[in-house]
């Protein structure tokens, strides 16, 4: 089964908790919060706090998506806001390893996020650790972006790995989703779309519509 994740980056941030139940209602698997710091990434936008929030609105497994430079320092802080899913990329922190069981040990699921600049290779050695891989389809930052089709051949890799390794990770995609991306990536082998402007800035309004247009 293919899994949608609405981003709550490209919702109205004046009526969020609205824009949240009306994503969780139309049927997606799991809200993706994207955490920006204004360092690893130019934009700012959600803490922990947030996530606390939206826990209280929803019982949509929470994926948060973590590009800050100081993982190590905040982990604690996602980890009791109810997070259910932390993804983060290992570039950001001095030992990805311990990263990751900090966060297996603390009842969350854990996920290396790959920036576009970042091989396969490079993140090989985590991948029989975590639950999730997110491949970034744009340069990580900003909504609304351009699909980068250069990086369908990581989804392909880590399929094969997955398969020859025989390996549970889940293969999110993250960047420039709409119809037809979503189609290209779930039949390279993607199992879980992350989707922003696509589903909040349609003229739609229809959320159910759009979300079911990606599965
Ligand atoms: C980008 C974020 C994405 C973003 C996707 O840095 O990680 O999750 O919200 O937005 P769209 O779907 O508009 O490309
Ligand atoms: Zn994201």
């Amino acid at each position: 089964m293919i899994k949608i994740a609405p981003s709550i980056l490209s919702a109205d941030i004046l009526k969020i908790e609205n824009e949240v139940r009306k994503v969780d209602e139309a049927g997606a698997d799991y809200i993706h919060i994207d955490v920006m710091d204004g360092n690893y990434v130019p934009n700012i936008t959600f803490g922990a706090n947030v996530v606390e929030s939206l826990r209280k609105i929803t019982n949509k497994i929470l994926d948060v998506h973590l590009m800050i430079n100081s993982v190590d320092d905040n982990l604690q802080n996602f980890i009791n806001s109810g997070s259910e899913i932390i993804s983060f990329h290992p570039e950001t922190v001095p030992d990805p390893q311990k990263t990751i069981e900090n966060i297996n040990k603390n009842n969350c699921k854990s996920g290396i996020a790959i920036h576009p600049d970042i091989e396969i290779k490079d993140i090989e050695k985590y991948l029989n650790l975590i639950d999730i891989v997110v491949v970034m389809t744009v340069v990580p930052g900003f909504g609304g972006q351009k699909f980068m089709f250069n990086q369908v051949n990581k989804i392909v890799e880590l399929k094969n790995i997955k398969k020859n390794k025989n390996l549970k990770f889940e293969i999110e995609v993250d960047g420039g989703i709409n119809k037809e991306t979503a189609k290209l990536c779930v039949d390279n082998g993607a199992n879980v779309l992350v989707a922003g402007s696509y589903i909040y800035n349609s003229n739609e309004e229809n959320y159910e519509k759009m979300i079911q247009s990606l599965r």
